[in-house]
């Protein structure tokens, strides 16, 4: 059997990214395994999940720590204790420090609702309403030390429409998201990316099919 590459998937709320994982090993879309679910809140909707499936989960939260350096170094022992091949950001809403970086270099990847570049940081879809942009979507990327700065691995893109506000657009971005997601775990596993120093995409081409792009509105003929 094809080795399964071992995740510590990082929560804080609802979690529809870890059930969009969970969702695509189950279909045999991505050859990796839930080592475990930490979360920083004891009550996040994604370890009840977890809980229910049998997958072990843990809460470190920076409330029982005297500082972020010790509540960080925490979180890493506690990720480290299921070995995992790779630590997954799924709507992990603190940022990790330098004892969880150095612990996994090179080895967390994040999902974020936008484009990254552009609108970093908190309420990426209503940045992106606010900035009255066409197309917006998700960046999966290798976490570093900044604000979602890190080398990017892939992204999506959907459009923004007229009607839309900031909770319209980020539900058609998260149905992005659960594609995109496990498909990028599903390449880390396959070997598709090298995530060395200089993080790349190293995989087969898209075929040569359609345009080779994305517009909104549609182009006319
Ligand atoms: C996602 O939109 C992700 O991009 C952001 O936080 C959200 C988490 O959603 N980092 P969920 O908890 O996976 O439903």
């Amino acid at each position: 059997m094809t080795a399964r590459l071992s995740l510590a998937v990082l929560v804080s709320g609802r979690g529809s990214n870890l059930r969009a994982i969970h969702a695509a090993i189950e279909r045999g879309q991505c050859q990796a395994e839930i080592a475990c679910v930490i979360s920083d809140r004891p009550e996040a909707q994604a370890l009840e999940f977890a809980r229910e499936r049998g997958i072990a989960t843990h809460t470190v939260s920076p409330k029982e720590f005297p500082d972020r350096t010790s509540w960080d170094l925490a979180l890493a022992e506690r990720v480290a204790q299921s070995r995992p091949g790779l630590v997954v950001l799924a709507g992990f809403m603190r940022l990790l420090g330098a004892g969880m970086l150095a612990r996994f270099p090179g080895r967390i990847v994040n999902v974020h609702p936008a484009l990254l570049p552009a609108f970093p940081g908190k309420d990426g879809p209503a940045q992106a309403v606010a900035a009255k942009v066409c197309l917006s979507g998700c960046t999966v990327h290798v976490v570093d030390a900044g604000v979602d700065t890190g080398p990017i691995l892939a992204q999506a893109a959907v459009p923004v429409l007229p009607s839309d506000d900031a909770a319209a657009l980020h539900a058609r971005i998260q149905v992005a998201e659960h594609r995109l997601l496990p498909s990028v775990v599903h390449g880390i596993a396959r070997g598709h990316y090298e995530l060395g120093p200089t993080p790349r995409y190293v995989g087969p081409s898209a075929p040569d099919s359609g345009p080779p792009f994305y517009a909104w509105p549609p182009l006319e003929d």
